[in-house]
């Protein structure tokens, strides 16, 4: 299958179309579309309008040995449909599918559960199709520990020769072991769509290409919409392809800005000879450039990772569209491409491959991974290139796909991976990313790396402590027929420890606890809080950590308490506070968390009497945060509202990197769109809630965006969201910073720390988007992708006023500052203590009698 010429012909559907015609986005309609929810009766639609055909009776089913099951238990992150149900087998089980000859997209949806009473490790089986192995020895639950993954997807491009499809499931030779699956899908696709002309691709590094022919067989690895938000499969083309946003990919320390086109300057125009399917128009019109600081620029690749498995080939397709209304003539913006360390392309133009801006384009690339061990990482970095004088010191990427090619054995399978800290999560479809993934026996490895040993406590989570309780008791109310309003259905009397994840969080035993906590010395007190009690801890290797102890619960509570440990330890990410572990013995429950050594955003900005943060500085802070929330708002399947999105819940590590804390609130879950309507307390803090969510008690992701913006003022202007001591207008944040806006005199109420070290350009950029932020109406408000791409804006605009010297008086960042706070306990809980806006009802009722008011 893979044959080696010697062409160096870079393969490439690049329109050289001398005319570009405006062609309207035509969407593939598949002439075959099957969506099986197997194990199922009836019809039922998932969230993304998908209609699925129950497999019971279906005449799709040929083996009569098998059986129906439900999950024992659901995942608040794992939707109803179609993953509620399963068709599970001892003996082989097959599907055929009806269909005309060519290649079809199948895919299979897993979710590692028990079925039947069957103990999910020894769901361990193989599946092919026609000639082709798609998996072998396939351990769902290995899988879904190693990846951190809440349910599996499985994508593959089949080619069929007959007028069938079928899929076979055999369950291993292993003693008890059987085979399951929960959902397939069969859909056609347009022939043209991942085949070329030549039908080779140049291999990178080589001067070989090796051929994609009709025969060979692909597995999706990753699909990613660049810069741009997750596409569901409603969103795509007509194929049901789901695109992730690229986040969780990127690597370093600097990673560009995400741009996109302004619609009055820039339309998506597909050229005449590249079929208007092939990506959304939502995949061109978004995009990561490097930023546009040319210095910045020079001087770093911008990188994106994926861990693949080892030992095949990959096709890589990168898709580009110039978005940026400026470049529109050859060399304005020329670059390098490199794939796992080797150039794939030097001197890529993007306008000099397709002569006009806003015209996609893809390439296709392919690279093999060797190495060791079951997976490796493939690198795709991009990098200015110098020599040819580009205008622009920069680079562009809308969007990637890479797919896995069947070998010679027409085999795709892999090894299963290997739990371990150091798994990168695969596909975000299917997971949350997980780039710190908690092993027990690693736990070591985990805390301890990067952290230099000293961590130190993490404020907000004590406070959090007592937020969290105050949910708890809100919904004791409003929830007496349980709590689906807010959470799945699970099993509440099932209060066994092992039904939590102990892959991606740890299980400490009582006894652990006690000697961490010194048998909870009141010395180590960091908190007190309705909930309980919150101490510092140290664990056996001596890592620091938060350890939050709560009252014995009622039923209801502890049914809770394993819904918010189950949901927390599978959202991982850069800047969220991680759960590390829990302990559920002798009815305690008992939550510990990472440590962040400077404590609360907060406590840097007033009262604490701390050195003022540099400007750049909280920039970079307010980007962390944003990221961090635009993650929860999309970065699973199922959106993540926090709810209670302030400066306290806002942590600084050691490196001074933001990280969200405290969920407490949050209220996530596959039926959340069906429940936003139900009347619920509103939750949240007062000074920081939306007016909006106040009057409808509707919640939505815009309600974040509001106590952002606050959290936005808060930074600029060094004072609390909502002050009683202040008169009038000026006791909200919000209010008071639109007040002084329309006066033209929002820059006299900043932090006077901040006087004269503000470009004026990111001064602009940064108040802008905060203003934007607090509208009344969440329709006004920008999404928290947009608030993102601003905040990067406005800190290149900083770093490259800095950079010339024009428009800042003072040298910002160049002054050495000592972080030593040295954070004894009893700093910790006096800031714990004051936490609390310290507004008085008049206050809060004004806001509430006047959700309108500004
Ligand atoms: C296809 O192959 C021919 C020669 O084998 C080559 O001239 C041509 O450029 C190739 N086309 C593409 C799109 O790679
Ligand atoms: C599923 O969606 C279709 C429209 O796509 C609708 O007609 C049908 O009533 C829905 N079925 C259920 C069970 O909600
Ligand atoms: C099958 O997978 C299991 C679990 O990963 C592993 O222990 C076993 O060695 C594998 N067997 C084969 C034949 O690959
Ligand atoms: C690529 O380079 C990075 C460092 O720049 C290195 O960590 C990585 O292992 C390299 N990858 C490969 C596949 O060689
Ligand atoms: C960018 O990546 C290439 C290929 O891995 C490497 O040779 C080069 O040194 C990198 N440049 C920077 C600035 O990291
Ligand atoms: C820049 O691109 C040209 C091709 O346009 C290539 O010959 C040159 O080697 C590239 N420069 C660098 C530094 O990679
Ligand atoms: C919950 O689980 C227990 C035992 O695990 C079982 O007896 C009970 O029927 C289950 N309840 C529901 C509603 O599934
Ligand atoms: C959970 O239940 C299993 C049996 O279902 C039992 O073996 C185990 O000890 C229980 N664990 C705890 C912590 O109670």
């Amino acid at each position: 299958m893979k044959t080696a010429d010697r062409s160096s012909s870079v393969l490439m559907f690049v329109s050289l179309a001398a005319a570009i015609h405006v062609i309207f986005a035509v969407n593939y309609v598949p002439s075959e579309q099957f969506h099986l929810n197997c194990g199922e009766s009836s019809i039922l639609n998932d969230t993304d309008t998908c209609s699925w055909t129950p497999d019971v009776g279906s005449k799709f089913l040929l083996s009569t040995k098998s059986s129906t099951s439900k999950a024992a238990t659901q995942d608040p992150l794992v939707p109803e449909v179609p993953y509620m149900t399963a068709r599970i087998s001892q003996s082989e089980f097959s599907y055929s599918f009806p269909i005309v000859p060519g290649r079809k997209f199948v895919r299979l949806h897993f979710y590692s559960n028990s079925y039947n009473g069957h103990n999910p490790t020894n769901a361990i089986f193989s599946v092919s199709s026609g000639s082709y192995t798609l998996l072998r020895n396939f351990s769902t639950a290995q899988t879904t520990e190693a990846l951190n993954y809440a349910y599996i997807v499985k994508e593959y491009l089949i080619p069929v020769d007959g007028e069938t499809l079928t899929i076979k499931f055999t369950p291993s030779m292993k003693k008890n072991a059987y085979a399951f699956v929960n959902g397939i899908e069969v859909i056609s696709m347009p022939n043209d769509i991942y085949k070329n002309a030549n039908g080779s691709v140049i291999l990178v590094g080589q001067d070989y290409s090796i051929s994609v022919d009709y025969n060979t067989a692909l597995e999706t690895a990753y699909r990613i919409n660049v810069g741009g938000n997750d596409i569901s499969p409603s969103g795509d083309t007509g194929m049901f392809r789901s695109w992730y946003n690229d986040q969780p990919y990127l690597y370093g320390a600097t990673f560009g800005v995400p741009v996109t086109t302004d619609p009055s300057k820039t339309i998506i125009t597909y050229p005449k000879d590249m079929p208007t399917y092939v990506a959304p128009e939502n995949v061109y019109s978004t995009a990561r450039s490097m930023g546009p600081n040319p210095q910045i620029n020079q001087n770093y690749n911008l990188t994106w990772i994926f861990s693949v498995d080892v030992g095949f080939f990959y096709l890589v397709r990168l898709h580009f569209c110039e978005v940026q209304a400026y470049i529109n003539a050859i060399n304005q913006k020329t670059f390098n491409i490199f794939l796992s360390n080797q150039t794939a392309e030097s001197g890529a133009d993007v306008i000099r491959w397709v002569k006009h801006n806003g015209v996609p384009v893809y390439k296709d690339y392919a690279v093999i991974v060797t190495g060791e061990g079951p997976r490796q990482d493939l690198w795709l970095a991009l990098h200015p290139n110098l020599s040819t004088h580009p205008q622009y010191y920069d680079a562009i990427l809308n969007g990637v796909e890479i797919f896995k090619l069947s070998d010679t054995d027409y085999n795709l399978a892999g090894p299963n991976p290997i739990p371990g800290p150091k798994q990168d999560v695969v596909d975000q479809s299917m997971a949350l990313p997980s780039t710190r993934a908690v092993n027990s026996n690693k736990l070591k490895s985990i805390i301890g790396g990067g952290a230099g040993g000293v961590l130190v406590l993490a404020l907000a989570i004590a406070i959090g402590f007592c937020v969290f309780a105050a949910s708890r008791h809100g919904k004791d109310h409003s929830s007496s027929d349980g709590p689906s309003g807010q959470l799945p259905k699970t099993n509440t009397t099932k209060s066994n420890a092992s039904s939590l994840p102990s892959n991606i969080c740890c299980h400490f035993s009582f006894a652990e606890i006690e000697a961490a906590t010194k048998n909870f010395d009141e010395a180590l007190l960091l908190g007190v809080g309705g909930f309980g009690k919150v101490y510092s801890g140290e664990i056996e290797d001596g890592n620091k950590v938060a350890i939050k102890r709560g009252n014995t619960l009622s039923r209801q509570g502890v049914h809770e308490f394993q819904t918010e440990i189950e949901m927390l330890s599978k959202l991982r990410h850069h800047h969220l506070v991680s759960l590390i572990g829990y302990c559920e013995e002798n009815c305690e429950m008992i939550l510990v968390y990472d440590y962040m050594a400077h404590g609360t955003l907060r406590g840097h900005l007033y009262k604490a009497q701390k050195p003022p943060l540099p400007w750049k500085q909280r920039l970079q802070i307010c980007i962390g945060a944003a990221q961090g929330i635009h993650y929860l708002h999309t970065g699973s399947k199922h959106s993540i509202i926090h709810r209670d999105v302030k400066t306290t819940n806002i942590l600084l590590d050691e490196k001074w990197v933001a990280k969200v804390s405290d969920f407490g609130l949050s209220k996530t879950g596959p039926k959340l769109d069906d429940t936003e309507h139900i009347t619920t307390a509103v939750k949240g803090t007062f000074g920081y809630l939306d007016p909006e969510y106040f009057k409808s008690r509707q919640l939505t992701k815009k309600s974040d965006v509001y106590s952002f913006g606050v959290v936005l003022f808060e930074i600029l202007c060094a004072r609390p969201a909502l002050d009683t001591t202040l008169k009038d207008k000026q006791i909200n944040l919000a209010e008071w910073a639109n007040h002084c806006h329309q006066k033209g005199t929002l820059d006299q109420i900043i932090d006077p720390y901040l006087e004269g070290k503000i470009a004026p350009e990111c001064f602009k950029k940064f108040t802008e988007t905060a203003l934007k932020c607090v509208s009344d109406q969440c329709i006004e408000r920008p999404s928290m992708g947009d608030v993102l791409c601003n905040l990067e804006f406005a800190l290149q605009l900083q770093e490259s006023a800095e950079e010339s010297g024009k428009g800042i008086d003072g040298k910002m960042d160049k002054e050495e500052r000592s972080f030593d706070d040295g954070l004894a306990p009893s700093a910790v809980f006096s800031q714990i203590m004051e936490t609390d806006d310290g507004s008085t009802p008049s206050a809060l009722f004004s806001q509430i009698m006047n959700p309108e008011g500004r």
